[in-house]
């Protein structure tokens, strides 16, 4: 299957577990892949680990930055001559109760995770040049349902379903289809994460508590390259019919 041939895709947050999946989905479909993220380095090594030579590149860019992210975006550009799409995946998450969530802590959430899928999509949107692309934003089911000690969270991927909603409305006639996915109890830093922060508050064991942090039905973690091979299809031609969706793939957690 070559349903993204020699397409060139932008994943933000590139550095990140989730992002590697998607990298090795869009490769697989025999597309190109920009890996962007806060740490040059480490962004460039996990390009070099997807094992693919001139097909997939890293490149420095914080998401809340706008000048960052045009020099980001021209930088592939430069490279390949293209691009066709954009995976909106950095995220953070900052837990604790609601009521200790801080002004600050607040605003860094939300930068990232829905100013950032703002910023990124309208720097790509400029480089479709006319021609269309493809937007997939990774919210989460937690912008569905809502999680204990994630409220700012919650809230934040809850604001990038009705964006996705809006930018999918909004530049249909440009020919660019906005589309997300909604997952959970995928086995990366961010799911360690909550499973550090949860365990000495319940009494359990850390690692014994990650295990169980998957979805009843699936009975195990989804891996990055499932939630991958999901975003390579909405962003090919076969998903010019769903538009402005937030799909679960969550094994099946989240029923609406
Ligand atoms: N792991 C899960 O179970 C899960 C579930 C639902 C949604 N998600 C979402 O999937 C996405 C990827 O998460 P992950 O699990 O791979 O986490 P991760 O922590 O492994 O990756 C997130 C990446 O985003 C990068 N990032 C943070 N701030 C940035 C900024 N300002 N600019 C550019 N990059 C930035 C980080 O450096 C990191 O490499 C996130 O949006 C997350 O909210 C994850």
């Amino acid at each position: 299957m070559s349903t993204l041939k020699d397409r060139v895709i932008v994943v933000t947050g590139g550095a990140g577990g989730i992002a590697a999946g998607i990298g090795q989905a869009i490769l697989e479909a025999g597309g190109r892949v920009a890996l962007m993220d806060l740490d040059r380095a480490k962004v460039e090594a996990a390009a070099g680990a997807l094992g693919a030579g001139d097909r997939a590149m890293g490149v420095a860019a914080d998401v809340t930055k706008p000048a960052s992210l045009k020099s980001a975006f021209d930088t592939v550009a430069a490279k390949w001559g293209r691009l066709d799409g954009l995976v909106n995946n950095a995220g953070i998450v900052r837990l604790g109760p609601a009521d200790e969530t801080t002004p600050e802590g607040l605003d860094l959430e939300l930068a990232v995770n829905v100013k950032g899928v703002l910023l990124a999509s309208q720097v790509a949107a400029g480089h479709f040049a006319g021609k269309g692309g493809a937007i997939v934003n990774i919210a989460s089911n937690a912008g569905k349902v809502g999680y204990r000690n994630m409220a700012g969270y919650n809230a934040s991927k809850a604001a990038v379903i009705n964006l996705t909603r809006s930018l999918a409305l909004e530049w249909a006639e440009r020919g660019i289809n906005v589309n997300a996915v909604c997952p959970g109890g995928v086995a990366t830093d961010m799911l360690k994460s909550v499973a550090e922060f949860l365990a000495p508050r319940i009494g359990q064991d850390e690692k014994a508590l990650f295990d169980t942090m998957y979805p009843a039905q699936l009975g195990r973690h989804i891996k990055p390259i499932e939630v991958g091979r999901v975003v390579a299809f909405l962003l090919s031609d076969a998903a010019v019919i769903i538009r402005g969706q937030s799909i679960n793939i969550d094994g099946g957690d989240t029923p609406y």
